[in-house]
């Protein structure tokens, strides 16, 4: 099978995951990315099955609202019984880096107040120790310099994301070279330098469920 093909299947999962469970008062919450976008096309098939959608991003929000699905900030929602999102990489802990597609922060918040994280992502993303992929972190434009030099004391080489600005106006600096033992850790001590809006380690609150897309189909891990 193709990268795409398990990226489709895994969307296909989390739709036969969620649908039972959803009425028309429902609000989802929707990630952001290729895999996201996936599942975002196959919940258009069913969008009279529940309320609408909060969006992790802008590009998440118009997607939703080309396929007819209403679009709700997540302040006037009270109940976001799932948060749906691809990830950059995940461990055997469900513990995840996200912010590929620079979206981390707000994906970070509606995954927070989602009772259900379901992750969906190709085998290719499943890792024994997370930081191959370099970590994104979101970061205030004026305090870059400082997050760098903060970022190599704890054993990171940062690298500004050039031409990008996120959908908050901020910029990413990437961190290459971690070899990530103990995320929780980790994504506490970045959350505290000061210009960090936030980091792309979803380890103090990982995914509840991950359907991997594998050759032999897809595998659900809890
Ligand atoms: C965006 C993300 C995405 O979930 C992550 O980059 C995975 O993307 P894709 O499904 O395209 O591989 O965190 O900020």
């Amino acid at each position: 099978m193709t990268q795409d093909e398990l990226k489709q299947a895994v969307a296909q999962a989390a739709i036969d995951t969620i649908r039972p469970q959803l009425d028309t008062d429902s609000v989802i919450g929707v990630g952001t990315g290729s895999t996201a976008n996936f599942f975002i096309d196959l919940l258009a098939s069913m969008k009279t099955e529940f309320d609408g959608a909060v969006a992790s991003s802008e590009a998440t929000a118009e997607r939703l609202k080309q396929h007819g699905i209403p679009v709700y900030d997540l302040n006037a929602v009270s109940n976001l019984e799932f948060y749906i999102d691809g990830a950059d990489e995940t461990n055997e802990h469900l513990e995840l880096i996200k912010g590929g597609g620079a979206a981390l922060t707000r994906e970070k918040i509606v995954a927070a107040v989602a009772k259900t994280f379901i992750c969906i992502a190709d085998e290719s993303k499943k890792v024994g120790v997370l930081g191959a992929f370099p970590l994104p972190v979101e970061v205030i434009p004026m305090a870059r310099s400082h997050v760098g030099r903060e970022i190599v004391k704890l054993g990171g080489d940062p690298v500004y994301r050039e031409g990008v600005k996120t959908d908050n106006g901020n910029i990413i600096i990437d961190v290459h070279n971690l070899s990530i033992d103990n995320p929780i850790d980790l994504e506490s001590k970045l959350n505290q330098i000061v210009g960090v809006v936030t980091n792309g380690l979803f380890a103090q609150r990982p995914a509840d469920i991950l359907l991997l897309g594998t050759a032999n189909g897809v595998e659900a891990l809890k």
